[in-house]
C-alpha cells in the first residue's frame, strides 16, 4: 500500500526552519516561524511559566492520570474569563452560555470547530481572509468544507500591505446565510494589519444580520497591543451584539508554550441547552480523534490565569514582549527608508508578531540565498527573529533585494 503513496509537499513554514537550521551562516537571522525570542535571539521562558512549574513540582498534588474528556475545569474557566473578560464572563457563566472543550492548542480548537461545523450545519461553506494563515484553507478542507476567500488586503498597494476594508465588507455581506467565516480575533497572521475598533463593529453588524457562523481564531491575545483586554475586543463585541460564536484559543503564543499544546475552544451561545448540547458534541469529536488532551499545559496556564500575583507578573512581561516587538518595527522601518529612500510606514502600522512586508517571492529568496535571511516567501517577517543586534542589517539585506544587489 505504501508503494502508492505519494510525497507530500512541506509544510511552508517548517521548511524554512529547516533550511535556517542547516545554514552555516554565523550571520543567518530567523523570520520564519511565529516563536518570540529575545533580545539575544534566544527563545523565552516567561517568568510565570517558571513560577508555575516551580509550584507544580513544590506541591505536586497532581498525578499523571487522564484528564476528563473535556479537559482541565479550572483552566477552562480561566480560558473563559481571559476571552470574555471580567464582565461578560460572569454574565454568561451564570446563564450557563458558555461552554469550552479543552484542545491541542490552536490549532485543535480550529479543528474540532471546522468538524461541528460539518456535522451539524446545513450549509458547508467556510470564509478565509485573503491572505491568511497557511493552515486554515488546509484545516477546513480536512473538515469536508468548500473554503473560499474573503478580501482582506487591498491588492493596489501591495507593496505597502493594507486593509481593504470596503472588498472585506462586500465579500462578506454576499456570503450564504449560515456560511463559517473565520475571523481572527487580533495581530493578524500574516499581515499584521488588523481592522480598528470602528471597523470591526461594521463587520460584526454584517456577521449578525446575515446570520453567518463566526469562529475567532484567537492566537495571539496580548500579543497585539500588549494587553490582554484591548486584544479581547472583538470577541467581546461580537457576544455584546448576540451572535453565537465559537472562539479558538491557543496559549502557544502568549504563554509561550508551543510544544505543551494548550489551548481551549469556546462556544457562546443565547441559550443554556444548546450550549450544553454544543459541548457535549465537541467532546464527541475530541474522543474519536485524540481521545483527551495532554495535561501538563494546563496545569501550567492553570496556575497562572489563577492565581493573581502569577497572572500579574504574566500580564507584565507580555507587554515587555509586544513593547520589544513595537520597537524592533520602529528600527526596522528606519532603516529601511534609509537604506531605499522609500516609505515603509506599513510595518509601524501593523501589529503583533508578524510584518507583511510587501516583499515579493523573488526578492524573499533572494534574502535567503545571498544575505541568509529566512522569511516566508509570501513576504511575512515574525518580527520577534529581530534584535538590537540584527535588524540593521536585516534592513539592509532586503533593500539589497529590492535593488537586485
Ligand atoms: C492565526 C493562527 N491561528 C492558529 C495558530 C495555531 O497555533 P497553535 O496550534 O500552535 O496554538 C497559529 C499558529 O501559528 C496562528 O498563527
Amino acid at each position: 500500500m505504501f508503494e502508492n503513496v505519494p510525497r507530500a509537499p512541506e509544510d511552508s513554514v517548517f521548511r524554512i526552519g529547516r533550511m535556517f537550521t542547516e545554514c552555516e551562516d554565523p550571520l543567518k537571522v530567523s523570520c520564519g516561524i511565529g516563536a518570540y525570542r529575545d533580545n539575544d535571539g534566544k527563545p523565552l521562558v516567561m517568568d510565570a511559566v517558571s513560577e508555575a512549574k516551580k509550584r507544580l513540582h513544590e506541591n505536586p498534588g497532581w498525578i499523571h492520570e487522564y484528564l476528563p474528556l473535556g479537559g482541565h475545569a479550572s483552566f477552562l474557566k480561566g480560558a473563559q474569563k481571559l476571552a470574555l473578560g471580567d464582565e461578560l464572563y460572569a454574565e454568561k457563566s451564570a446563564e450557563g452560555k458558555v461552554g469550552s472543550l479543552q484542545t491541542l492548542s490552536g490549532t485543535g480548537a480550529l479543528y474540532v470547530a471546522g468538524k461541528m461545523y460539518s456535522k451539524f450545519s446545513p450549509v458547508k461553506k467556510a470564509l478565509i481572509s485573503n491572505p491568511t494563515w497557511g493552515n486554515h484553507n488546509a484545516i477546513f478542507t480536512n473538515c469536508g468544507l468548500e473554503v473560499s476567500k474573503y478580501r482582506y488586503i487591498d491588492e493596489s498597494c501591495t507593496s505597502t500591505p493594507k486593509l481593504d476594508l470596503s472588498g472585506f465588507l462586500e465579500d462578506l455581506e454576499a456570503a450564504d446565510e449560515g456560511t463559517l467565516v473565520l475571523l481572527q480575533a487580533c495581530a493578524h497572521n500574516p499581515t499584521g494589519v488588523d481592522p480598528s475598533q470602528e471597523e470591526w463593529m461594521k463587520v460584526i453588524e454584517i456577521c449578525v444580520r446575515k446570520k453567518l457562523v463566526v469562529l475567532l481564531d484567537n492566537a495571539y491575545q496580548g500579543f497585539a497591543t500588549g494587553d490582554v483586554e484591548v486584544d479581547g475586543f472583538a470577541i467581546r463585541e461580537f457576544v455584546k451584539a448576540g451572535a453565537d460564536i465559537f472562539v479558538a484559543c491557543s496559549f502557544a503564543k502568549n504563554m509561550g508554550l508551543y510544544g505543551e499544546r494548550i489551548g481551549a475552544l469556546h462556544v457562546v451561545t443565547n441559550d443554556k441547552e444548546s450550549c450544553l448540547d454544543a459541548v457535549s458534541q465537541m467532546k464527541i469529536i475530541s474522543r474519536t480523534t485524540y481521545s483527551n488532551p495532554p495535561q501538563f499545559g494546563a496545569l501550567i496556564a492553570d496556575t497562572i490565569l489563577s492565581d493573581d500575583k502569577v497572572y500579574g507578573v504574566w500580564k507584565e512581561q507580555l507587554a515587555v514582549m509586544s513593547e520589544r516587538i513595537k520597537s524592533m518595527r520602529g528600527l526596522l522601518r528606519g532603516y529601511l527608508e534609509a537604506e531605499t529612500g522609500t516609505d515603509w510606514s506599513h510595518i509601524t502600522k501593523q501589529i503583533g508578531m508578524f510584518s507583511y512586508t510587501g516583499l515579493t517571492k523573488e526578492q524573499c529568496i533572494h534574502c535567503r540565498e545571498k544575505g541568509s535571511l529566512f522569511m516566508l516567501e509570501t513576504g511575512r517577517v515574525s518580527m520577534a527573529g529581530l534584535n538590537e543586534g540584527n535588524v540593521e542589517r536585516v534592513a539592509k539585506v532586503m533593500a539589497a533585494s529590492i535593488k537586485g544587489e
